[in-house]
């Protein structure tokens, strides 16, 4: 990962933080060697890189975060009406989701919006957590957006699908590994919209946009627009910590690793250690998290495991793993039921 001190900043970027430029994967090489071995540089070096060249288009990519900001523009009285279910699908308000309690004094300064796997309520599967509609504002007050969340939903898994047969590779594993049933075959997908509003983050007094985190899945695809925010932590163990900012790549998605690959993996590769600091602009981006299936079994892959080295990580069902994680993280929505009887 190259490294430089941007001296004066700019408009948008840090003035004397140091920023980090991480490896790019190019999805449109042929030379899938190097491919992998970039990856794989990148996936023991910070579990963070960016993927370019990925065969999404820009307007795509640009009427995305166009809807999102016209989502969050809304009253709030209308975002409220699609406010999140208990299938996490819909709007999560500011504070909704607090991801480092021991560190932040009170929820994200973030508002998001959750879309996932489209399962009609009548379907077996939606009796399982996590599975179920979709939630969507009505057309009528912004037209034409569910469609566009709708195209970008399954574009954004072609090259999530193509991201982790380069993974699979750099684990030396078949290139479809994770195309099984119960891994990609029907993935537990979240899109998630973020605004971060113009608040300026104080870690030392404990205000951030997002607290320190690691995603929880696959990997997760992240565009953002040009204001910097993301900062990744290489060691979580250090005293103190050291964060650095990740640079904005305009068209180009970072990827990063999730917990389930840590696991698989038994630590070879690094689900990092990251959160979001405002710095009074606002700032939009859109998370695209890809996750195995509820009933997942996720153990440690033969090929990262010896006499020498055991697993380091009993066996977890990827549902039961998750659904702890959004019980600790996010507000219990009674509360929201309370405020609004
Ligand atoms: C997340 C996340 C980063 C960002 O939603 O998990 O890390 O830049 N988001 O919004
Ligand atoms: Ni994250």
């Amino acid at each position: 990962m190259e490294k430089k001190q941007s001296g004066t900043g700019n408009a948008t970027g840090p003035a004397t933080k140091e920023v980090s430029f991480l490896n790019r994967i190019d999805l449109s090489s042929p030379d899938i060697h190097q491919s992998v071995s970039l990856l794989k540089q990148a996936c023991l070096d910070c579990g963070f890189f960016y993927v370019i060249n990925h065969g999404m288009s820009e307007e795509l990519m640009e009427e995305v975060f166009e809807q999102n900001k016209k989502f969050f523009e809304l009253p709030l009285s209308e975002k409220m009406k699609v406010l999140r279910n208990e299938k996490h699908r819909g709007y999560t308000p500011l504070f909704d989701e607090l991801l480092d309690p021991d560190n932040q004094v009170h929820g994200d300064y973030k508002e998001g919006y959750y879309i996932g796997v489209e399962v009609p309520e009548d379907d077996p599967k939606a009796e399982k957590p996590f599975y179920g509609p979709n939630v969507w504002p009505s057309d009528d007050i912004l037209p034409g957006w569910r469609h566009t969340m709708e195209k970008y939903y399954p574009e954004a898994l072609e090259v999530a699908r193509a991201i982790v047969r380069i993974i699979a590779l750099a684990l030396d594993l078949e290139a479809d590994f994770f195309d099984k049933p119960e891994i990609l075959g029907q993935p537990l997908v979240l899109l998630r919209l973020l605004k971060y509003p113009g608040q300026i983050s104080d870690p030392s007094n404990g205000l951030y946009g997002a607290g320190a985190h690691t995603d929880y899945g696959l990997i997760t695809l992240l565009a953002t627009d040009d204001v910097y925010g993301l900062q990744i932590c290489k060691d979580k163990d250090a005293q103190p910590r050291v964060w650095e900012f990740i640079a904005p790549l305009k068209g180009a998605f970072i990827v990063n690793l999730g917990d389930m690959l840590e696991r698989w993996s038994n630590c070879l590769f690094k689900s990092t250690l990251h959160r979001v600091l405002g710095n009074g602009q606002e700032r939009y981006s859109i998370a695209y998290f890809v996750e195995p299936s509820y009933d997942c079994l996720v153990e440690c892959l033969p090929t990262c495991k010896s006499e020498k080295n055991p697993p380091k990580f009993p066996p977890v069902i990827y549902g039961d793993y998750l659904g702890q994680r959004y019980k600790d993280t996010h507000i219990d929505l009674n509360v929201y039921n309370k405020l609004q009887s």
